[in-house]
């Protein structure tokens, strides 16, 4: 397993297209879920200047489903969000991936941080296309994440659920 990541100083493309191969070959033969979406994580703080970043997991409860808070990299976060609720529960609602340039101007967004200026969530899915959790990225700048962040995080998203089902 290699122990470092080595992600140029460029654009944010360079960035995920060094970043995606290093976080394959890192994940390779780890098939614990939890341990994937840790260094996982990590992977991604490392490189991006980012707020916060990490998944939530789609549990059962009592009353049904909820998010629950899993690994991550950032402040103390919340630890339920439920179905529907924030971007986080829109995202996994829709079942699609949610970019918001203003957290302010999106109605219901739950500020885990007040520091949070912007966000982009992604859908996990199971072989189904099930959600089975969401991976969650806030930035400190107004309209930090495009069409770009998007492609690779789905890409990122997909590779972290691959064998660790
Ligand atoms: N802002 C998210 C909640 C999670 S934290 O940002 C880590 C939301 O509205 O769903």
């Amino acid at each position: 397993m290699a122990e470092t990541l080595l992600v140029t100083q460029g654009s944010k493309e360079e960035k995920y297209r060094e970043l995606l191969p290093q976080l394959a070959a890192l994940l390779a033969g780890e098939t614990d879920l939890t341990a994937r979406l840790a260094n996982a994580s990590a992977a991604l703080k490392a490189t991006f200047d980012w707020l916060w970043v990490g998944f939530y997991l789609v549990r059962e409860e009592r009353g049904g489903e909820v998010l629950v808070l899993g690994p991550f990299q950032g402040p103390i976060a919340c630890f339920r969000i439920g179905h529907g609720r924030g971007v986080c529960g829109a995202a996994w609602a829709r079942n699609e991936t949610l970019l918001v340039p203003d957290v302010e101007a999106f109605p219901g967004h739950i500020a885990c941080s007040s520091l949070s200026r912007s966000e982009i969530v992604v859908p996990l899915r199971d072989a189904a296309g099930r959600v089975i959790g969401v991976l969650d990225v806030d930035s400190v700048k107004l309209g930090d994440f495009d069409e770009v962040d998007q492609a690779w995080l789905e890409k990122i998203a997909a590779l972290v659920v691959e064998d660790g089902r």
